[in-house]
């Protein structure tokens, strides 16, 4: 979910919509918000996305009010109608809450309130809490006193925003494992999960902590922490992307934008981190730590394949035994210590719930973590014992694109950086995969049109098929299940991604004409392993698209070359290749690509 307040000088109806329409990527599936005016609470809220909420404040008298707070859901506690959609109010109506996260122990506190006398409208948890805000005002002589008690009731992770009807202007705010910032203005201040929602209107923010309060309003801010109340020091830091980089830039979709931003990407991960002259790699943030001699990689979704590719590169380069696990597993598992190991947690946002817990779970034994993350001052990043940023800038589209790109190009720079460490690498091998890295950019944005072309060709036919496979070996396997991942998530067509020596074990019972396979045969030591696999598909009667290189001979249906760069370099234009194609599928089957059902593009709830 998106939380977002503001109290200011500007009518705060419009500034609330813009923030949330900059936070819709955390959840889309209900909107609301509410301010005080006149000394009353207004609420407004709809189910579906934010349109649906504009037009209920259509002809309303909404200019009025200068603070308010609102909120972009991502169900989950209650279904995503009206009724749960944030705002919620405490059963006097004196307060409204907005809540990200999960109350764990919502079942227990709504019985302790319901024998004393509170009645509920909605089945949310954030119901609860600002209730048990109310009911703590009846014995506390401040909100800010009621909130700390609170606190201290609550189990789980949430970050919120109250108002209250008699205090019009002035806003509290809290966080415990959920992000949220405060952008720090001139005459206004707001808070919100992400730094977008206020970007139009201040660059100076403060990253809060868990268990840090906020009390706002138009003139000042003050930080406390939330059980004893003693004010906490912070520091404001000043952001400096561009609020142009968050938009469209002519793009008929944030996804297709960002999968033309990935040469970009690659310069900007790449800048100041290659010394051509001496043929090494810099890596000013690892210069801290000692060079692992086993790396343990956790992740989610699109991050946990980037990972699994970083696996092939790192042990191949740097000779570094790699294990790599879906973070959600990872988290509950007994944990085998072994000494030399380092922990790497990889996330675009940096505040994937299950990849945090991983990473906490592990700082908790004193062992070392490395953050590998997007989202500069997000939770991954901030609790690391060192980070490195991926410089992909903000990525829009919930379906991750050029996020794994710069993942890919930065789990690269880390395997020659660990080699030239290790001596795994000669200088010849170093100056050779330097040299190919820095001309990927210029390469990839030539091939960019051709491909997207190439993808818009295969659509009218393969868009009807039911199911697909995608199929890699080596470094391709794990891009293989990230090209199934883009197509399930847009389109809605399943697909699996498999090793492809893997498919005669099972899988291959599938094959049919309506379920093609979508094969990475690149000219590599496995090209003629995997062309052995298609030739079992084939003689199954499967259709096969094979992503190729120009001379290499396959019997296929549909044979879609890009250049030769070698192995791993041709991730680079197979991994937008792959994006491509699910792109077009999903837009000549008129999907939402941008916004797919049921997804979120941070998801801060295990
Ligand atoms: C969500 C998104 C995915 C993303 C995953 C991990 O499920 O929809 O696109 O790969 O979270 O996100 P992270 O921010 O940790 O990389």
């Amino acid at each position: 979910c998106g939380i977002i307040a503001y109290t200011g000088h500007r009518p705060a109806v419009p500034v609330i919509i813009q923030g949330l329409k900059s936070l819709e990527y955390r959840g889309y599936d209900s909107a609301g918000l509410c301010f005080g005016h006149s000394g009353r609470l207004h609420l407004f809220r709809a189910a579906g996305k934010l349109n649906a909420l504009e037009q209920k404040l259509e002809g309303g008298r909404v200019l009025h009010a200068t603070s308010g707070i609102g909120h972009t859901r991502w169900a989950t506690h209650g279904l995503p109608n009206e009724t749960n959609a944030h705002p919620h109010l405490d059963v006097h109506y004196n307060l409204a809450l907005v809540h990200n996260g999960i109350i764990e122990n919502y079942q227990e506190l709504k019985s302790m309130l319901q024998d004393c006398g509170c009645t509920f409208r909605s089945q949310t948890d954030t119901e609860v809490l600002v209730c048990l805000i109310s009911h703590a005002l009846e014995q506390h002589d401040s909100i800010l006193n009621a909130l700390a008690w609170s606190m201290s009731q609550v189990r789980g992770s949430y970050a919120f925003a109250l108002l209250s009807k008699d205090h019009e202007g002035r806003i509290w705010a809290a966080r415990k494992a959920s992000p949220l910032i405060l952008g720090a203005g001139t005459g206004e201040n707001f808070v919100a999960s992400d730094i977008p929602a206020f970007l139009p209107f201040t660059r100076d923010v403060v990253f809060l902590e868990d268990d840090e309060l906020v009390e706002m309003d138009a003139g000042q801010w003050s930080v406390y922490h939330a059980r004893t109340l003693n004010p906490v020091s912070k520091k404001i830091q000043r952001i400096n992307w561009d609020v142009q980089a968050a938009q469209k830039g002519g793009y008929r979709h944030f996804m297709l934008k960002e999968i033309f931003e990935q040469p970009q990407v690659i310069t900007d991960c790449l800048a100041g981190r290659m010394d051509r002259k001496h043929n090494r790699v810099t890596l000013t943030e690892l210069e801290a730590l000692p060079t692992p001699s086993r790396l343990h990689i956790m992740a989610c979704g699109t991050s946990y394949h980037a990972g699994l590719w970083g696996k092939y590169v790192l042990e191949s380069l740097a000779r570094i035994p790699v294990n790599v696990e879906i973070a959600s597993e990872f988290r509950y598992k007994e944990l085998v210590e072994e000494p030399g190991t380092l922990y790497l947690s990889i996330s675009q946002s940096g505040e994937t719930a299950d990849t945090l817990a991983g990473q906490r779970m592990v700082r908790q034994k004193g062992l070392p973590v490395l953050g590998l993350c997007n989202v500069v001052g997000s939770s991954v990043a901030r609790e690391a014992d060192s980070v490195l940023y991926t410089q992909a800038g903000p990525e829009i589209s919930v379906a991750s694109t050029k996020a794994m790109c710069s993942q890919l190009v930065m789990l690269y720079l880390l395997g020659l950086y660990w080699g030239q460490n290790r001596g795994t690498l000669s200088a010849r091998e170093m100056s050779q995969n330097l040299l190919t890295l820095e001309t990927l950019p210029q390469t990839l944005t030539s091939q960019l049109p051709d491909m997207q072309k190439r993808a818009r060709q295969l659509c009218p036919e393969y868009s009807r098929a039911r199911s697909f496979f995608f199929l890699g070996r080596g470094i391709y396997y794990p891009l293989a299940l990230e090209g199934a991942l883009k197509l399930k998530e847009i389109s809605y067509i399943h697909a699996q991604g498999y090793p492809a020596g893997e498919l005669k074990h099972g899988p291959i019972a599938l094959i049919e004409q309506e379920l093609p396979t979508f094969a990475l045969a690149m000219q590599n030591h496995l090209l003629d392993k995997i062309g052995s696999n298609l030739m079992e598909v084939r003689a199954r009667n499967g259709k096969i698209i094979a992503l190729t290189n120009p001379g290499v001979e396959l019997d296929i249906d549909e044979k879609w070359e890009i250049p030769q760069l070698g192995d791993p370099l041709n991730s680079f234009l197979a991994l937008p290749a792959l994006q491509l194609f699910a792109y077009e599928m999903a837009v000549y089957l008129g999907k939402d690509v941008d916004q797919p059902r049921n997804l979120a593009k941070s998801v801060t709830v295990e």
